[in-house]
């Protein structure tokens, strides 16, 4: 197992947003983290990124345990992740955004940026050829220089995925990487999360378009109201019955 939750629990003052949930991913998987608003599937990303440290329970990365790190940290370990609001820097280039996303890897500090030491230039050289990698995977090559203002919501998706792979996470966290996209868009962003699994990163992804998850995840979590309510291959989580009386209003996933 890659990545382990035990126990993990947050409060907000009165309010258990994520109540004792346990669960694992397996290295080169794609887990699915599903349920209603306000569920608590982002503050589980929230917990697992280091940006809220959990009331209690535990995250281990390969049995280390990581519950505690700053967010830097968690990336340095592999953990890379997108928002559920995109984030990008929209007055500035694409290629730009990506740089700015390498920038949380390197090791090249003050002084030798104002040297331009050799390590500051072999650092820029593997930047460069990092942003070329990218950009070809998520397919932006040619919007290399255009201004994420005029990319199309699609591409922006894209560009945030790009941004976290820019670190090479052994694991990318998604919250809700096609939201407000049309089908055909979610479809192509889809394709661009198996295309992630085949170069073996695992994935994790918080999502409330049924239909994309029975098709793309190895594993569903379910949450309700902070708690793990179901756990289990596509097929079995879509039959549980505390599933559809929670999730689905009555109706079952076709
Ligand atoms: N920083 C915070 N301070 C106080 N309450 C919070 C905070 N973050 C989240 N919450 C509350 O915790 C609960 C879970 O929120 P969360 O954002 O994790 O839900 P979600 O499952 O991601 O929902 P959605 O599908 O709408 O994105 C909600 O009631 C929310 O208002
Ligand atoms: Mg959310």
């Amino acid at each position: 197992m890659l990545l382990k939750v035990e126990n993990l629990t947050k409060q907000f003052e009165g309010l258990v947003a994520v109540s004792d949930v346990s669960f694992q991913v397996g290295a080169g998987d794609i887990l699915a983290i599903i349920g209603p608003n306000g569920a608590g599937k982002t503050t589980v990303f929230n917990l697992i990124s280091g940006i809220l440290p959990p009331t209690s329970g535990k995250i281990l990365m390969q049995d280390e345990d990581i519950t505690c790190l700053k967010p830097y940290q968690v990336a340095q370990k592999g953990i890379a992740r997108t928002f559920q609001t995109t984030a990008l820097f929209d007055q500035l280039r694409v290629l730009d955004n990506l740089a700015i996303g390498y920038k949380l890897k390197t090791t090249t500090g003050f002084w030798s940026t104002i040297f331009r030491t050799r390590g500051w230039k072999e650092d820029r050289d593997k930047c460069t050829q990092k942003v070329l990698e990218v950009l070809g995977f998520i397919g932006l090559a040619e919007k290399t220089y255009s201004l994420v203002s005029t990319l199309s919501q699609e591409e922006q998706k894209r560009l945030a995925i790009g941004i976290a792979l820019m670190s090479d996470p052994k694991i990318i966290l998604l919250d809700e990487p096609t939201g407000g996209l049309i089908q055909e868009d979610t479809d192509s962003i889809t394709a661009l999360i198996r295309k992630m699994k085949k170069t073996g990163i695992t994935v994790i992804i918080i999502e409330h378009k049924m239909r994309m998850i029975m098709d793309l995840a190895d594993r569903i979590v379910v949450l309700n109201y902070g708690e793990k309510i179901a756990d289990g291959p596509p097929e079995e989580v879509s039959k549980d019955a505390a599933v559809i009386k929670a999730y689905l209003g009555g109706e079952y996933i076709a």
